[in-house]
């Protein structure tokens, strides 16, 4: 496979890059070269170039205007040279767009042989994109890297409309859409198309640290700002732009005299030349920061180094583990990579809740969400993180989820399967639908990495006519994205968010939501009201992105579920309540369920729910294990479904997906896996 990035922004070169030299040389270059290399080190891969423009400045490396740069064995970056030399901000990069255009198709013309795939970074890049797939028919993915529409009241802003039209053009016709976050994915993009999530893939990137050297370098950078530079730092890194709300962290640290005799603050904003030069923004933040200090008595406990590189940086992370730690104050954060970052090395981290972090924190099963609008509330997390009795026991845990989980070559392999994925697929069931098997995910299939590859070489063999759905309580994205990382095959249905959505494939590798099914259940469902039912009752929330249009979800047991039901009851509203794994509750429209998105399936092949299999271990799994003509529970099925019982339930002594085959096997539903075909 022969992969082509496009990345038109800031000032993107091989390694080392100097990060906040202009206000555009941010994360996303780490993610384009994160990405890049690992693609290149993948044996599917034949080449990876990176496309970016050319440009020519006095005070930026002269390698800006190099036509081509090698950034590592079959990784290349291509500049596209066009008539106007300057370096240019995002913003105005616009009125370029076409000559570059133009330069990438004479560039494309000119390869021996192009690329399979090409993936754009930015909405301008996809308009490269559009032009090359318009000539040579490359299909090609989008990573959006932030979104203009994710602010409240932007789709009113005068200044954003071009933006926002390109970022718009960019969702649709991406053949799929490549990021970082749950808050993207489910909710960020959703603003431009609902039906965008269908083409969405949720993949976690890398992060890619400098070799660990100590904190010595660090120490030499900020001692000349401190009066005790012994003390723990809280270690701010954030590009000098006001969204970064780097202000309010100096506001947290001075209301908070506990807070300044524990640590010293240390705010990385960028590279500066004095605090009156560069972009008007930049300017202003950076004197904003200083008039803060100031203005606040703090000088002597601030460090805010002028200048830094990549090896200072991950010694300030060195520095931050001793003690300290790392803070994202941002109003918004789209993803967030320094915080993984911080993680890796082993900080313990205090971050905004708005945005990628949510789930960032959870996966790592640490830190600290603060409302960065409330210095009192940052000031207050950051005292308790210092303090925590378990802070070193905690951030070890951290760094080992961080390093798991957040890794370029996992994002690689996660990558090239969605590239792959574009091509037009033929679906195996092109005949009737005789039979559907309807499974649920987690704790089904997956839980045993061996039994889920036999339940791959089964689906591969399964019988003509025997159409296979997941029915699971997560979202589209995340479903796919589980399969996709337990190598379980990606099935003829998806049945998503406790059966409130149904999605069909696309055959273009996307899935579309089932707008039948979608008006089926809105006629009795009144989601304000039942929002603010739930609301009453004090029970917990799950994060936003667990709140569907069809579902709304808290953290609860079963005897949470009964309020619950009492109170919607008690307000005359129609809802499901559906309690599951002992902790969560879903409340959807009454005619939605696991066994009510199935049924409408079924209905439509000609099929009931007889003509059904199921296989489930959980509450959600409920009502389609009892209403379909045979059910199947693996032996880790909770004792929540302990109460079920009838003729088509089968209960198996093999745990996970081996449950299932088993189950299956007893329905004569064998196959005789063929021998497995090795491809060089
Ligand atoms: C999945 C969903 C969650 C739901 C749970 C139980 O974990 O993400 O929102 O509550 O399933 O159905
Ligand atoms: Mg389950």
């Amino acid at each position: 496979m022969r992969i082509l990035h496009v990345a038109l922004g800031g000032c993107l070169k091989a390694p080392p890059v100097e990060y906040g030299i202009t206000e555009d040389t941010g994360g996303h270059i780490a993610y384009v070269l994160g990405a890049a290399m690992a693609q290149a080190r993948d044996p599917r891969v034949r080449s990876v170039d990176i496309v970016t423009r050319a440009f020519g400045d006095p005070a930026l490396d002269p390698v800006h205007a190099d036509p081509v740069q090698s950034v590592a064995p079959g990784c290349t970056i291509r500049r596209l040279v066009t008539h106007d030399m300057r370096y240019l901000s995002k913003e105005s990069l616009q009125a370029h767009l076409p000559a570059l255009s133009r330069a990438f198709c004479d560039l494309l013309r000119g390869m021996a042989e192009r690329p399979d795939i090409i993936h754009a970074h930015f909405a301008d890049a996809a308009v490269l994109a559009r032009a090359a797939q318009a000539e040579f028919g490359i299909e090609w993915t989008y990573t959006p890297h932030s979104l203009a529409l994710q602010k409240a009241g932007a789709a009113d802003c005068p200044q954003l409309q071009d933006r926002i039209r390109a970022e718009r053009a960019a969702v649709a016709g991406a053949g799929a859409i490549i990021v970082s976050s749950r808050d993207e994915a489910e909710r960020q993009l959703l603003p431009y198309g609902a039906d965008s999530e269908g083409r969405t893939h949720r993949i976690n990137p890398g992060v890619s640290l400098d070799r660990d050297r100590g904190p010595g370098a660090a120490r030499d950078l900020i001692a000349p700002f401190l009066r005790d530079a012994a003390k723990p730092i809280l270690l701010a890194i954030a590009r000098p732009v006001r969204k970064k709300n780097l202000g309010a962290l100096v506001d947290a640290y001075a209301a908070s005299p506990a807070l300044q005799d524990r640590a010293n603050l240390v705010i990385v904003a960028g590279l500066r030349h004095g605090i009156n030069a560069g972009p008007e923004e930049q300017a202003g933040v950076i004197r904003d920061l200083f008039d803060r200090v100031d203005r606040y008595g703090l000088w002597g406990k601030v460090a805010l180094p002028a200048r830094h590189d990549g090896a200072q940086i991950r010694s300030l992370y060195a520095l931050a583990a001793e003690g300290g730690v790392f803070v994202n104050p941002a109003l918004h954060e789209p993803f967030g990579l320094t915080l993984i970052e911080a993680a890796q090395a082993g900080v313990p981290v205090v971050a905004t809740c708005d945005g990628g972090p949510v789930d960032i924190l959870q996966q790592l099963e640490a830190g600290m969400l603060v409302d960065p609008t409330n210095p009192q509330d940052i000031a207050a997390a950051c005292l308790q993180m210092l303090d925590h009795p378990r802070r070193d026991w905690l951030a070890q845990k951290a760094r080992h989820k961080a390093r798991a989980a957040f890794n370029w070559d996992r994002w690689a392999a996660a990558s090239i399967q969605v590239y792959a994925g574009l091509r037009p697929i033929r679906s195996r069931q092109d005949g009737p639908v005789m039979r559907i098997l309807a499974s649920d995910i987690d704790g089904t299939l997956t839980g045993c990495v061996q039994s889920a590859g036999r339940f791959g070489a089964w689906h591969e063999m399964r019988p003509r006519g025997l159409m296979f759905a997941v029915a699971t309580g997560r979202s589209a994205p995340e479903a796919r994205r589980v399969l996709r990382e337990w190598q379980l095959p990606e099935p003829d249905l998806f049945i998503t968010s406790v059966g409130s959505e149904i999605w069909r494939r696309d055959g273009q590798g996307g899935l579309t939501l089932c707008g039948d099914y979608a008006d089926h259940l809105s006629g009795d469902w009144d989601r304000d009201a039942v929002t603010a039912t739930l609301q009453g009752t004090g029970i917990a929330w799950q994060p936003h992105y667990e709140q569907r249009r069809w579902k709304l979800s808290l953290f609860g047991d079963a005897g949470d579920a009964t309020a619950v039901t009492r109170a919607l009851a008690d307000a005359g509203l129609a809802a499901h309540v559906i309690a599951s794994h002992g902790r969560f509750i879903d409340v959807l429209p009454v005619r939605a369920g696991k066994a009510a998105a199935l049924r409408f399936e079924a209905e439509r092949h000609g099929l009931s729910l007889a003509q059904c299999i199921t296989a489930g271990d959980s509450g959600n799994d409920r009502d389609m294990l009892i209403a379909s003509g045979a059910s199947i529970l693996p032996a880790n099925a909770f004792d929540e479904l302990a109460g079920i019982t009838g003729v088509g339930i089968f209960r198996s002594r093999d745990r996970h997906a081996a449950g299932v085959l088993d189950g299956l096997a007893r329905l004569g539903l064998t196959v005789t896996p063929k021998p497995k075909v090795q491809h060089a």
